[in-house]
């Protein structure tokens, strides 16, 4: 019974441990950083949005959300445009998490950046692993200098989740973030700012081609991780094996409406956003254990037409095994250039256009060991444009 009862206390004192361990952290993340402080707020941005009027109803069940996958992803499927029947205006105010973190000593330049995470992550995916680790690219940027602001888009994470077909499509996005760019431009928190920088991922990425189509040179420069124009997106839909959150992970995302999804193991994230051996399995874990969704809006509205009026620097940074964006090749050549370099036909008036591609990395790119390195790389761009 005593070595019984030894390994119960010993359990109990674990998980207690493991609370405290969350429970701390939960408060460093707004309260401690290295080479600055956070600002955590909720902030109400309205927005006025040309959203596709999408025919589909939220998936009944998984079976019918399977079939409509099959459907769409099919050779020669015209489903797309059987269920996109034109635009209607979005006019809404939503809540928006956000998180805004000052360095200690701000660059010369006045920089700001302002980044957007991708599909299957929060706001989390800049700040990896909390303060000190090497993941995480806030503090990156803080150490070079750059104020930062990251957020959780719409649907995700604490900021508000309305109706994933109708709401929250990327057009809604796209002007979410011009919105925070302008909320930026505005000196929140007594701050004034010379120099405003985008940074997305994947996703994130996308949002920042279309905020340049629309919004021209609202940015000053533009970093875009984990994204190519290669035309692969269908292709990645088809390996995801949506699955309807609320049923996939009832405990942490059971409330969301049944539009909203998500992968269904750590299998499907590792092929997907990692690329073997080059991650700390911990990392896959973890960012599988936090995993967030996607509406069925958000993916029958993807898209990134190029942005002819949008002239300033942009940096494409994605892994060399990209299996998203480059069919896990980003080096193989279409019309004689590799994949990053030939995202340069989204922005035919620029003429900074610089690409970067980490080696052994896969699409999640803060997620592997090669992080620090990237991160290095974007600082310096953004400290020389
Ligand atoms: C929405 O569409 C209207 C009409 O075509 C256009 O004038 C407006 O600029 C569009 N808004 C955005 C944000 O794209
Ligand atoms: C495309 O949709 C139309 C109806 O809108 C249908 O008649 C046609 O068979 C579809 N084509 C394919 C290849 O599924
Ligand atoms: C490659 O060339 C084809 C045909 O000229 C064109 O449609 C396509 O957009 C080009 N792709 C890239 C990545 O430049």
């Amino acid at each position: 019974m005593a070595p019984l009862k030894a390994l119960s206390t010993l359990v109990s004192l674990i998980a207690l441990g493991t609370q405290a361990v969350q429970a701390g952290l939960a408060q460093r993340e707004a309260n401690t950083v290295l080479h600055g402080k956070c600002i955590e707020s909720v902030i109400p941005v309205s927005i006025t949005a040309n959203n596709s009027i999408l025919k589909i109803d939220p998936p009944a069940n998984q079976q019918v959300l399977t079939d409509f996958v099959v459907r769409w992803t099919s050779e020669t499927s015209n489903v797309t445009q059987e269920v996109v029947q034109g635009t209607f205006v979005n006019k809404a105010t939503y809540n928006i998490y956000t998180l805004l973190c000052i360095p200690t000593k701000q660059d010369a330049q006045k920089t700001v950046e302002l980044a957007i995470h991708g599909i299957g992550f929060d706001h989390t995916y800049w700040n990896l692993g909390g303060s000190g680790s090497k993941y995480n690219y806030v503090e990156a940027a803080l150490k070079a200098g750059h104020a930062i602001l990251i957020y959780d888009r719409l649907g995700i994470g604490k900021s508000q989740k309305p109706n994933g077909i109708k709401e929250v499509q990327l057009p809604t996005e796209v002007e979410i973030a011009a919105q925070l760019v302008k909320h930026l431009k505005a000196g929140p928190q007594g701050q004034s700012w010379k120099r405003f920088v985008g940074v997305g991922h994947s996703f994130g990425s996308a949002t920042l081609v279309n905020v340049a189509r629309v919004y021209g040179n609202i940015l000053d420069a533009t970093v875009l991780t984990g994204f190519t124009s290669h035309d692969s997106a269908l292709k990645a839909i088809s390996t995801f094996t949506w699955t309807i959150a609320s049923q996939d992970d009832p405990k942490r995302l059971g409330s969301l409406p049944p539009e909203y999804l998500v992968w269904n193991s750590i299998i499907n994230n590792q092929q997907n956003f990692f690329t073997f051996p080059n991650y700390d399995p911990a990392v896959l874990q973890a960012s599988e254990d936090n995993k967030w969704s996607a509406t069925l809006g958000e993916l029958l509205t993807q898209g990134t037409p190029p942005a002819p009026q949008y002239t300033n620097p942009v940096f494409v940074v994605t892994g060399d095994k990209d299996y998203i964006f480059c069919g896990g090749n980003c080096f193989q050549k279409v019309n004689g250039t590799d994949l990053l370099v030939g995202t340069k036909e989204l922005f035919p008036s620029v003429k900074k256009f610089s690409t970067y591609s980490p080696a052994k990395t896969g699409h999640g790119v803060n997620a592997h060991l090669s992080a620090p390195q990237t991160y290095v790389q974007i600082q310096n761009w953004i400290a020389d444009i």
